[in-house]
C-alpha cells in the first residue's frame, strides 16, 4: 500500500515537502507540457521532461523511460518521481515497477483526472494494438502528492475530463459528490470535493487491489469508453469517451436494473452543462467492436463483466452478453 498521501493547497506546500530530506529522488521525471513551472530550479534532484500522450502510450514510450533510467545510472535502490496527468503516470510508474524488478516511485498528479482517479491504486500500464491498459502491473507508489493549485495550469478542457471520473465516483459510490456536481453552477470542483472523490477510490481499492470483484466497480462507463477510446484511435480523450460510456451504460441500467429515467435525465443534464457529448457513431464495425471487447480484461468468450446501477450508488456487477451491449451502441 502507498506510504503516504498528501494533500497541498499551494505550490510552495508541494515544493517544501518534495524538497525534505526524506523524500529525497534521484530523477523527477516531468511531463513536459509544465517546463513552464521550471521544476529543474525548484527541486533538488535532476529534472527530465518527456513528452507522452494517449497515442503513444505505448512499448516505445516505456522503453524511453527505461533508457532514461540507465542514463541517468539509478540502481534497485533509487527512487522516481512521476509529476505528469494520468498517461505519464501509467506509463512511468510501469516502467518505474519493473526497472530492475521494481524500483520505489513517488507522484505528483497534476490533472484533476489524474488526481481522483489514475494516481491512485497502484495500477499502471500502457496501450497496445489489443486496446487500452493491456500490458501492466498494480504496483502501489511510496508517496501521492495532490497539489490543488496545479489545477489552475488546466485547460479547460482537461478539466472538464478529470469531473466525468469525479461523476462516475459519484454515481458509484457518493450521492452527495453527484448532488454537488450536478447542482454547481460553474464547473469548478473544490478540493473538499476532490479528496472525497479520492477517498471513494481509496476505499474500494483497500478492499480489493488486485481486482478480483469489488474494484471492478470503478470501471463503471469504461466497458463503452475504452471501446470508444479504440475506435476513434484516441481521437476522443478518455474523458469524453468515458463521459459516453456512462451514458450507454446507464441506459443498460434502466433496462436490466430498473435505473430510475430521472437518473439518466439529470447526468443528460450534466453534459449539457459541461457541453459534453453523450453518443458516439463507432467507426469501424461490429467485428473491430467484437475484437475490443473480447480484450476488455473484463470479458470472457462472449460475456463481458459491467458495472450497472439500480440507483445512485447503488452499482452492481453484471454478467452481460455481448449482443446485450450492442442493443444501445451505435455503430
Ligand atoms: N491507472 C489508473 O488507475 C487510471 C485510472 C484512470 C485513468 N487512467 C489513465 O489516465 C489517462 C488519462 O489521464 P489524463 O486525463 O490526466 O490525461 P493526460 O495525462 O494526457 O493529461 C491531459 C493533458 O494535460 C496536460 N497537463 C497535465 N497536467 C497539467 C497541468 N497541471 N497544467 C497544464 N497542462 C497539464 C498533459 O500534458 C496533457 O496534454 C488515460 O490513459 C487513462 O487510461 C489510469
Amino acid at each position: 500500500m502507498t506510504n503516504s498521501n498528501k494533500y497541498l493547497e499551494t505550490l510552495e506546500e508541494l515544493l517544501n515537502d518534495l524538497n525534505q530530506t526524506n523524500n529525497y529522488h534521484d530523477l523527477a521525471i516531468v511531463d513536459s507540457n509544465l517546463k513552464f513551472y521550471n521544476f529543474e530550479k525548484l527541486l533538488n534532484t535532476d529534472v527530465l521532461y518527456i513528452d507522452i500522450s494517449e497515442s503513444t502510450k505505448n512499448l516505445a514510450s516505456v522503453e524511453k523511460v527505461w533508457n532514461s533510467l540507465f542514463e541517468h545510472n539509478l540502481n534497485r535502490f533509487s527512487n522516481l518521481l512521476i509529476i505528469g496527468g494520468g498517461v505519464l503516470l501509467d506509463v512511468c510508474a510501469f516502467a518505474a515497477s519493473t526497472f530492475k524488478r521494481g524500483i520505489s516511485f513517488s507522484t505528483v498528479p497534476t490533472t484533476l483526472l489524474a488526481m481522483v482517479d489514475a494516481a491512485y491504486g497502484g495500477k499502471n500500464g500502457f496501450n497496445n494494438d489489443y486496446g487500452k491498459n493491456q500490458i501492466g502491473t498494480f504496483t502501489q507508489p511510496k508517496s501521492i502528492f495532490v497539489c490543488h493549485k496545479l489545477l489552475d495550469s488546466l485547460t479547460e478542457k482537461d478539466y472538464k475530463d478529470g469531473l466525468i471520473e469525479l461523476i462516475k465516483h459519484g454515481l458509484i459510490g457518493s450521492s452527495e459528490i453527484y448532488k454537488e456536481l450536478s447542482l454547481s453552477s460553474d464547473y469548478k470542483v473544490s478540493f473538499d470535493t476532490i479528496k472525497k472523490g479520492i477517498k471513494i477510490k481509496l476505499d474500494i481499492v483497500s478492499e480489493d487491489f488486485t481486482e478480483l470483484n469489488k474494484r471492478k466497480l470503478l470501471n463503471f462507463g469504461h466497458t463503452v469508453g475504452h471501446l470508444i477510446e479504440k475506435d476513434s484511435e484516441f481521437e476522443v480523450s478518455h474523458g469524453e469517451a468515458v463521459a459516453i460510456g456512462i451514458y450507454y451504460e446507464l441506459l443498460l441500467s434502466k433496462k436490466h436494473m430498473g435505473l430510475p429515467q430521472e437518473v439518466v435525465t439529470s447526468y443528460l443534464q450534466y453534459l449539457e452543462k459541461i457541453d459534453y457529448n453523450y453518443t458516439y457513431k463507432f467507426s469501424k464495425g461490429k467485428n473491430s467492436i467484437m475484437e475490443a471487447l473480447k480484450n476488455d480484461k473484463k470479458s470472457l468468450v462472449d460475456n463481458v463483466d459491467i458495472v450497472l446501477l439500480s440507483d445512485i450508488s447503488m452499482p452492481n456487477i453484471i454478467n452481460l452478453n455481448f449482443d446485450e451491449l450492442f442493443e444501445v451502441i451505435d455503430y
